[in-house]
C-alpha cells in the first residue's frame, strides 16, 4: 500500500501550493504498481477530454517494471491502448535491437503485449548516422503530430539517474539551457553510450503531468538533491511543470534521504 509523504516545502509555489507530489512506497514492485495507477488515470483523463493520450516513455532500467505492470491486468483491460500515442523521452544512439535502446526496452516489455496502432509508436532513430539530423527530424515530427497545439504531453515519464541527469540531459550539458528546440542530440562521457537524442527541458515542462520514477538507495542522494535543494543545478531539480502536475514514486530507499 502506497504512503505518501506531504511535499517538500522548498518545492511549495508563491501561493504555497505543493509543487509536486512524492509517494513513497515500499519496494519497486509496489513502485510499478503506483506508477501503473497514474499511467492509467492520465490516460483516461486525456482520452475523456481530448480523444488520445499522448505519453513520452522513459529509457533506463528503472520504468521496465512498469512497463511489464501496464502489459498485465488490470491495466491491459484498463488504458485506452487504441487512443495511446506512445513517444521517448530520450534514446541511446544504438540499433532498435541493441541492449542499450530505450525502444527495446519499451517493446519487450511493454509494446509488443497492447494494441497500440503501430503508427501511433514514434520511435527515435537511434542509428541514425547523423544524429543532429534525427533530432530535427523527431523535432518536426512532434510538431506535426500536436499541431495546431503545442507540443504538451499529457505525461512525461521519467527515471534519475545517479548524477541527477533527466532523458539524456546531463549536468553541465548545453543541452539544459536549450529553449527552441524540442529535441537535441548530445555527447556525453558519463554514459556507457555517450552519444544520444533527448528531448529538452522546455518540453518536459510543458507536460500536463510528469512522473518521475526511482527506486534503490543510490539514488537517494539524487532525489534529495532534487527535492530538498531549491538551489540545485541538477537537472532533475530544473523539471517543473508549468502547467503541470509534478509527482515523484519512490521506493523506500530511494526516499531514503528525504528526511
Ligand atoms: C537513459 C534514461 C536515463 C535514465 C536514468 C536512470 O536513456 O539512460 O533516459 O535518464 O532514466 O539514467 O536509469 P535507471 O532507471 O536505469 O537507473
Amino acid at each position: 500500500m502506497a504512503e505518501t509523504l506531504g511535499p517538500p516545502l522548498e518545492l511549495r509555489d508563491r501561493a504555497g501550493r505543493p509543487l509536486a507530489d512524492i509517494v513513497v512506497v515500499e519496494s519497486p514492485t509496489a513502485l510499478a504498481h503506483e506508477a501503473g495507477e497514474l499511467f492509467a488515470q492520465a490516460a483516461a483523463d486525456a482520452i475523456d477530454r481530448r480523444g488520445r493520450f499522448m505519453v513520452a516513455l522513459a529509457g533506463g532500467a528503472t520504468p521496465r517494471g512498469l512497463y511489464a505492470c501496464l502489459a498485465a491486468e488490470p491495466f491491459l483491460g484498463r488504458v485506452g491502448w487504441p487512443r495511446t500515442w506512445i513517444f521517448f523521452g530520450d534514446e541511446r544512439c544504438v540499433p532498435p535491437t541493441d541492449r542499450n535502446s530505450n525502444y527495446l526496452t519499451a517493446h519487450e516489455a511493454l509494446l509488443a503485449h497492447v494494441p497500440v496502432p503501430s503508427g501511433q509508436i514514434f520511435r527515435i532513430p537511434g542509428e541514425a548516422a547523423r544524429p543532429a539530423l534525427a533530432a530535427a527530424e523527431y523535432d518536426r515530427m512532434l510538431r506535426t503530430v500536436f499541431e495546431p497545439e503545442p507540443v504538451r504531453f499529457d505525461l512525461a515519464l521519467l527515471g534519475l539517474g545517479i548524477d541527477g541527469h533527466v532523458a539524456s540531459l546531463f549536468p553541465g550539458a548545453p543541452a539544459l539551457e536549450e529553449r527552441d528546440r524540442l529535441v537535441v542530440a548530445v555527447e556525453t562521457r558519463a554514459a556507457v553510450v555517450p552519444n544520444r537524442i533527448t528531448l529538452t527541458l522546455p518540453v518536459f515542462n510543458a507536460a500536463r503531468r510528469v512522473l518521475f520514477l526511482a527506486a534503490g538507495v543510490e539514488k537517494a542522494r539524487p532525489v534529495a538533491d532534487a527535492l530538498r535543494n531549491a538551489a540545485s543545478p541538477s537537472p532533475a531539480a530544473r523539471v517543473r511543470p508549468i502547467d503541470g502536475t509534478l509527482t515523484w514514486v519512490l521506493d523506500r530507499a530511494a526516499a531514503g534521504s528525504l528526511g
